[in-house]
């Protein structure tokens, strides 16, 4: 078989791609978070990049280097430092990809000085984090594609596919968190792509870059291109 592909199938559009996990302040000095790299996210953005895309990258805290690229990248700490940032950008976004993994829960209060332990227990209340793509999906245009992510435990399908009814996406990837050498901290992938439209498509176990270059595909398919 022959693969060609064209360099520019993406040419003039702007996409926006959240990555990295997000930092929830408790105190000066202390943070809640997730194990994310953000690797997935730089994966995707290198690819739309290469493929002719203005890519515009929202980012929680990660170490990766986003200079060998033509990415403008905004770095954030919070769930809500990313919602603005997204917000910002999103009128003009013809793709957006939701690859962060945005804390759930963030604490009620941050404590103005650092927290001194005692002889107690201590308790922190948490509340619920704005839901970036699904605050972002009630106000999506007709000609704009929402991509989201789902990483699941069990049920994982029917969780997938609640997800993308209840954010408006297009498109959702599920990544296997039982997979062996997929996931959070592996150069490498295995994922379940589902279509808003019943569509269904499953990978091997590749590496990332591969992995993005297949989800582009996918994405290319949806009918908003036509
Ligand atoms: N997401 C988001 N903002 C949040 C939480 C999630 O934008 N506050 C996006 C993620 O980037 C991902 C999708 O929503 O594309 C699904 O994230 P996930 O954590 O799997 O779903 P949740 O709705 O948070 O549900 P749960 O963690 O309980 O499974
Ligand atoms: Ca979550």
């Amino acid at each position: 078989a022959l693969f060609f592909q064209s360099q520019s199938d993406f040419s003039g559009k702007k996409v926006l791609i959240t990555m990295g996990p997000t930092q929830e302040a408790i105190d000066p000095v202390r943070f809640i978070s997730n194990h994310s790299s953000g690797k997935m996210g730089l994966s995707i953005a290198r690819s739309f990049a290469h493929r002719g895309a203005e890519v515009h990258i929202v980012s929680g805290p990660v170490s990766l280097d986003f200079s060998k690229d033509q990415l403008s990248v905004t770095r954030v700490h919070s769930a809500n430092e990313m919602f603005d940032a997204c917000q910002a950008l999103h009128p003009q976004m013809d793709i957006c990809v939701f690859a962060a993994a945005v804390a759930d829960y963030a604490p009620a209060q941050v404590a103005w000085e650092k927290i001194k332990k005692d002889d107690s227990s201590l308790s922190l209340d948490l509340v619920k984090n704005v839901d970036i793509a699904k605050e972002l999906g009630k106000v999506k245009g007709s000609r704009q594609l929402h991509i989201g992510f789902a990483l699941e435990t069990e049920n994982e399908e029917q969780n997938a596919k609640a997800k993308l009814d209840k954010k408006n996406f297009d498109l959702i990837v599920l990544n296997s968190a039982k997979e062996e050498g997929a996931g959070f901290r592996h150069d490498t992938n295995k994922v379940r792509i589902f279509h808003k439209d019943g569509k269904e498509f499953n990978s091997d176990l590749l590496p990332k870059e591969q992995i993005a270059e297949l989800i582009l595909d996918q994405i290319k398919n949806i009918p908003v291109w036509v």
